[in-house]
């Protein structure tokens, strides 16, 4: 905004392997993290712009999910469900499940997937 940058967000690769079954290989969708906006620009409209923009690309780029790690009263605006409904689990533990979200894009590449979400390694370090 005015050559300032107010907010950021950013999308990297999450994977689910699936060892056994009928299905087999591993299944890359997209995690949102992070993201922020500078707190005198906050309640906005600026993170739902980012997140809304953002989702349209990783659609547009036939990515079958997205999951989030996040505010649960925040992200289900955007479409956003627990992951478990799905069968998802999350990698780490401690986390509470209400916080751990996702979104199916294309169902039938998702149909009758479950298991556990990885981030990159990278975020392994962040926590
Ligand atoms: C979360 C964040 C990115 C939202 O950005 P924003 O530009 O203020 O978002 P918007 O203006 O689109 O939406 C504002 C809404 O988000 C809600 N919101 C903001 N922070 C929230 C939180 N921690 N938990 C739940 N809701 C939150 C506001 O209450 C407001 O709700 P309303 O629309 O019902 O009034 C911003 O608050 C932020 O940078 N927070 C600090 C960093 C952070 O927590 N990042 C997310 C990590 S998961």
């Amino acid at each position: 905004m005015d050559d300032k940058i107010v907010g950021h967000v950013f999308f990297s690769p999450a994977i689910i392997k699936i060892p056994t079954g009928i299905i087999t290989g591993v299944i890359k969708g997209m995690g949102l993290a992070p993201m922020a906006v500078l707190p005198e620009f906050q309640n906005r409209g600026i993170g739902s712009m980012l997140v809304i923009e953002g989702l349209k690309k990783i659609k547009d780029s036939k990515y079958p999910f997205v999951i989030v790690l996040g505010h649960e009263n925040y992200y289900p605006r955007f479409g956003f469900q627990r992951a478990l409904e799905f069968g998802l689990r999350f990698q780490w533990d401690g986390v509470p499940d209400d916080a751990f979200m996702a979104m199916i894009l294309d169902e039938s590449v998702m149909k009758g997937v479950s298991g556990i979400v990885k981030y990159r390694d990278e975020f392994n370090e962040a926590m």
